[in-house]
């Protein structure tokens, strides 16, 4: 049977990440190598909602696979989150002869383009594009890598002036409401410690633990905390009422989600924007793409989001061994 699939639409959705410019790319040159059209579509399902669509050729997507953000740009829309948001998508995506939708982003993005496809029929790939990694069937989402080196990178350097000053650090990392970036880059940064969404957290043994230490003669801690789990700056001051040290909050913020992306996001990146259009070419819809254990790994798109990590009580355990 020949494929009915002539022309791909690809949008960005949701946070933007590092690492979604390599995939657009992928996706784009991967198609044209079988000579397919790709349609860029701008904004995410705003940009699509608002017939805002760019054909794309080969040099469209020339000297981004190093560049962070998006070229296509990226938003959250209200109106696609509704049925008749979801009703004039198709539409327009019928109007524009755009046989099938490839979807970079996170946990939103993956629950509209999954309804796309079961209210409206449109084959849809979703790309696992987010900083966050609270996504299944993957061992890694597009972005996480590079979030965690730049959150790191600013970790070290308030190291050195929390030493400096003797001083109790608070760091507050996003991620949303999973606590993966924050753990990675307490293990990756030797923190004293992690507030994360998947644990309860033991406040007290904490103030104890700093008192303790402080009086044998520990003078600088950092403390990391995922965004789903505590305010950093409440953590701080309660540590400053308890203990009665001199503590600072830092929330890093969106300085996470920019940046060149690394090595390891844009290979990921290009090797999942080749698989999808594989899928599509091989008429396998619906579907969330990733890489487990080293190989490309597809699942339904309804399945794959919100992934709780498990393993994050013996990582903490490291931590607290190691520090
Ligand atoms: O999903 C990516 C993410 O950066 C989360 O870690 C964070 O909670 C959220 O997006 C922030 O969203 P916004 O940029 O809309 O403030």
């Amino acid at each position: 049977m020949a494929n009915k699939i002539k022309k791909i639409g690809i949008l960005t959705s949701g946070g933007d990440g590092p690492g979604m410019n390599a995939a657009i790319r992928s996706v784009a040159r991967y198609a044209f190598h079988f000579g397919l059209e790709v349609a860029g579509i701008m904004r995410g399902f705003q940009g699509l909602l608002e017939d805002d669509i760019v054909p794309m050729n080969h040099r469209s997507v020339s000297n981004i696979i190093n560049k962070g953000g998006t070229i296509l740009k990226t938003a959250r829309s209200k109106d696609f989150a509704t049925d008749e948001g979801k009703k004039k998508a198709a539409e327009i995506l019928h109007r524009n002869a755009i046989d099938a939708l490839v979807v970079v982003g996170g946990d939103g993005s993956y629950k509209g383009a999954s309804r796309l496809y079961e209210l409206h029929g449109v084959p849809t790939i979703g790309l696992p594009g987010t900083i966050d990694n609270d996504l299944n069937g993957t061992d890694e989402t597009i972005g996480c890598a590079t979030a965690i080196n730049t959150a790191l990178e600013s970790i070290d350097k308030i190291r050195d002036t929390a030493q400096s000053m003797e001083r109790i650090f608070v760091v507050e990392v996003m991620g949303n409401k999973s606590g993966y970036i924050a753990m990675e880059v307490a293990l990756a940064a030797g923190a004293e410690d992690v507030i994360i969404p998947e644990r309860t957290f033991d406040y007290e043994a904490m103030h104890d633990e700093a008192r303790e230490g402080n009086e044998k003669g520990k003078v600088s801690w950092i403390i990391i905390v995922a965004e789903g789990a505590a305010k950093a700056q409440t953590v701080a001051e309660n540590i400053t009422k308890a203990v009665g040290l001199e503590t600072r909050y830092v929330v890093l913020g969106h300085v996470q989600r920019g940046g060149t992306p690394s090595g390891q996001d844009r290979i990921l990146a290009t090797r999942l924007g080749a698989a999808a259009v594989d899928l599509l070419l091989n008429g396998h819809y619906g579907k969330a793409v990733g890489v487990l254990q080293d190989k490309i790994n597809v699942i339904d798109l309804k399945n794959a989001t919100r992934r709780v990590h498990e393993d994050m009580d013996r990582r903490y355990e490291l931590l607290k061994i190691l520090t």
